[in-house]
């Protein structure tokens, strides 16, 4: 009843008070909504989210599914910027990321393609206990409202494996109505599989392999982009236990006593009008803002390197390096081909193929095994010393070498090629899965509206550069293979005269967005900032729940593994209980 009535305060947006609930969860983004959502069906417990963003529910630029790019450099997003990437032509490249309800499931390129069940089994082999892809399955269909494709759809080239997919949970999986008709679907497959890759009928199973056409998180009947308000939030608005707030944390708040680990007493939050404010957590905080942010407030908040801490005048309350680093994300570079018939372009082309190492590198494989595995101990050298040795080397060599055998030993798929229309051009788009630089995301003052400095140290390790290049190779060869190879004519991107070279490579590539690592789930002996219930080392009762705490880099899209391990990560919350 207590609660009721300062509800209904904050309902009728009278004046937002000190008040306190169980759950405070920082940032209503795409993992943030999943955890309100499944500790709120709880009646008894109160969840608070705090979100910048606002409800975008009638933003063309949010629901169309046309999805990636509309909403670029908008009020819905970020805008953020790298820093100078030192090993990539010096440039700045620009990271999009979603201000908005749904945070960046609402911008985001709607792809819904899971991880590969070895790279899941990675995290455990990390020392992750219980993280593992039996595990991790279950949640990917609980989470998951599968629309089954039209019969039009079918012709188009969708298909699925029913075993695979939920029907039930919050989240539209489907394929748009506008996927192109007529013969575009099988000239890409054929044309494929001439190159020696199969048809995969669903990737969504925990094998990747080969090429297939994927769904999108989508409500294919409504048109509309399936995003994580439209999932997890809308639907149970009406709970009067959950409430959505506006404004920018800029810190958790502490209680002063003298037990060992910390405990968070709520959050500090700057509202719309400027006002500074506060929210108390009678159980948790839980930090969601994303990989960017999450290790931002971390360190505004005392917790991190305590040089950074030093050097920004934040108070140090838990001295945990790691917090910031081992910051993953994997480059991607477009080429572009003039199609020969204009309706080649029509449509939503969702193609992919998915290309192990032996595929790239042929009869190559086991010398460029063998020279790679070599070099692991200077590239450890190299990124902990780029990190000014906050991660340790042994903690790099057991990352390295894990990545070295998925990729050589257990030939998990590691590059990814997209077959698509940019604009009216045909397109690749060419993507190394698992590259080996790290780099970092820091603050750079003690004001929690200023950006942090992200760098992700694209290709420090020059091994990336070589191999996206192969990966890039593949794609030229793509368009160079019958039946490919008469839908298009010059290569307009870069222009056909221009050779594919690392310069290119290091000069014209974008982030693809998947920044990942930035609060690793590790064992605290190897520099980890979260355990394996996600809790924030020395702390009783912070999580991080978001992209920044996957170890490693998934062959897949992030989206539909981050909605799993919410909803696994409530689970474990509640487990608590
Ligand atoms: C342009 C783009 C395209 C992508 N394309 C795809 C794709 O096609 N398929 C796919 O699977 N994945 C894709 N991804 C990746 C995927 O969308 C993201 O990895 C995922 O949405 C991240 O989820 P999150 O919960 O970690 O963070 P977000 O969903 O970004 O949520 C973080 C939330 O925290 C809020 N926040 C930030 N700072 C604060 C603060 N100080 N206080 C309170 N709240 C704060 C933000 O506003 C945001 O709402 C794409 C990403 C981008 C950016
Ligand atoms: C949608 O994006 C366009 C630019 O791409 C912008 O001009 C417009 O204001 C945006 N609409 C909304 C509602 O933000
Ligand atoms: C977004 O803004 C940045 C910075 O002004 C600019 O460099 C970039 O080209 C813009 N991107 C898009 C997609 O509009
Ligand atoms: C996955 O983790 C669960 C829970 O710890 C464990 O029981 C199971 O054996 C693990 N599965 C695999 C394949 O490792
Ligand atoms: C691709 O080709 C395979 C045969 O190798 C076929 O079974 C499958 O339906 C085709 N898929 C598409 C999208 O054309
Ligand atoms: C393909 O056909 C369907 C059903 O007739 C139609 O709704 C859709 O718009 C068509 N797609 C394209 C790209 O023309
Ligand atoms: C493009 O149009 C031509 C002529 O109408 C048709 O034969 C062909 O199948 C179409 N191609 C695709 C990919 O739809
Ligand atoms: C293998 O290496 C040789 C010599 O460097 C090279 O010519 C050839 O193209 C390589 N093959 C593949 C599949 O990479
Ligand atoms: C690579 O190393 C393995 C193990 O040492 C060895 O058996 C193999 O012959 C090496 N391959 C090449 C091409 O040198
Ligand atoms: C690097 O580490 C040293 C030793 O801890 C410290 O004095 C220095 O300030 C650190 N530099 C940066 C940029 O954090």
């Amino acid at each position: 009843m207590f609660y009721h009535i300062l509800l209904l305060g904050f309902l009728t947006q009278t004046s937002i008070q000190t008040i306190h609930y169980d759950y405070v969860i920082i940032g209503g983004g795409t993992c943030g909504l999943t955890v309100a959502n499944r500790l709120s069906s709880h009646p008894d417990t109160t969840v608070a989210v705090i979100e910048p963003g606002k409800d975008e529910h009638d933003n063309p630029n949010v629901t169309s599914i046309l999805g990636l790019g509309l909403a670029f450099n908008t009020s819905v997003d970020w805008q953020y910027m790298s820093t100078n990437q030192i090993y990539a032509a010096n440039q700045q490249v620009e990271y999009h990321s979603g201000k908005a309800w749904g945070g960046s499931s609402a911008i985001n390129g709607l792809t819904y393609i899971r991880a590969q069940n070895a790279h899941i089994d990675a995290w455990e082999t990390l020392g992750n206990e219980g993280w593992n892809w039996s595990t991790l399955f279950p949640y990917y269909r609980k989470s998951e409202a599968f629309q089954i494709p039209t019969p039009a759809q079918t012709d188009a080239g969708a298909s699925y494996i029913p075993d695979y997919h939920g029907y039930t949970g919050p989240v539209n999986v489907g394929y748009p109505l506008e996927m192109p008709n007529g013969s575009l679907a099988s000239l890409v497959n054929i044309t494929w599989r001439n190159l020696g890759y199969e048809f995969n009928p669903d990737p969504n199973g925990g094998y990747v392999d080969g090429f297939s056409v994927w769904p999108m998180t989508v409500d294919r009947d409504k048109d509309v982009r399936a995003d994580a308000a439209r999932a997890y939030y809308y639907p149970v608005r009406e709970r009067t236990n959950l409430v959505m707030i506006q404004g920018l944390v800029n810190r958790i708040i502490w209680k002063e006593d003298t037990m060992e680990d910390a405990l968070a007493e709520g959050v500090e939050f700057t509202a719309p009008d400027g006002t500074v404010q506060r929210l108390y957590a009678n159980k948790e905080v839980i930090l969601s803002a994303g990989a960017i942010r999450s290790p931002a407030i971390l360190e505004l908040s005392g917790v991190g390197n305590p040089d950074i801490l030093t050097q920004n005048n934040i108070p140090i309350r838990i001295p945990l390096p790691a917090v910031g680093e081992n910051a993953q994300d994997q480059p991607n570079n477009v080429i572009l081909y003039a199609p020969r018939t204009p309706n080649l372009t029509d449509g939503i082309l969702p193609y992919a193929t998915f290309i192990t190492a032996s595929d790239l590198f042929g009869p190559n494989l086991s010398t460029i095994a063998n020279t790679t595995l070599a070099a692991i101990p200077e590239w450890a050298t190299t990124l902990s010393l780029a990190s000014n040795s906050t991660v340790s080397i042994p903690s790099l060599t057991t990352q390295l070498l894990l990545q070295h055998s998925l990729i050589f030993t257990d030939q998990v798929p590691c590059a990814e090629i997209f077959t698509t229309r940019i604009e009216s051009s045909l397109a690749s788009s060419v993507w190394p899965l698992m590259p080996f630089s790290r780099g970092s995301v820091h603050i750079t003052s003690s004001n929690p509206e200023e950006y942090p400095a992200l760098d992700p140290r694209f290709f420090i390790i020059d091994w990336d550069v070589t191999f996206a290049l192969k990966v890039a190779e593949l794609a030229g060869l793509f368009w160079a293979t019958e039946p490919a190879r008469w839908m298009v004519g010059e290569r307009v991107f870069p222009s056909a005269g221009v050779e594919l070279d690392a310069e290119w490579v290091r000069g014209s590539f974008y982030a693809n967005h998947h920044l990942v690592g930035t609060a690793i789930m590790l064992p605290r002996e190897l520099g980890g900032v979260v355990g394996t219930n996600l809790r924030v080392y020395g702390t009783r009762n912070v999580r991080v729940i978001d992209a920044s705490v996957l170890p490693m880099h998934l062959s897949g899209h992030l989206t539909s593994t981050l909605y799993a391990v919410a909803e696994r990560a409530a689970d474990l919350i509640m487990d608590d209980w």
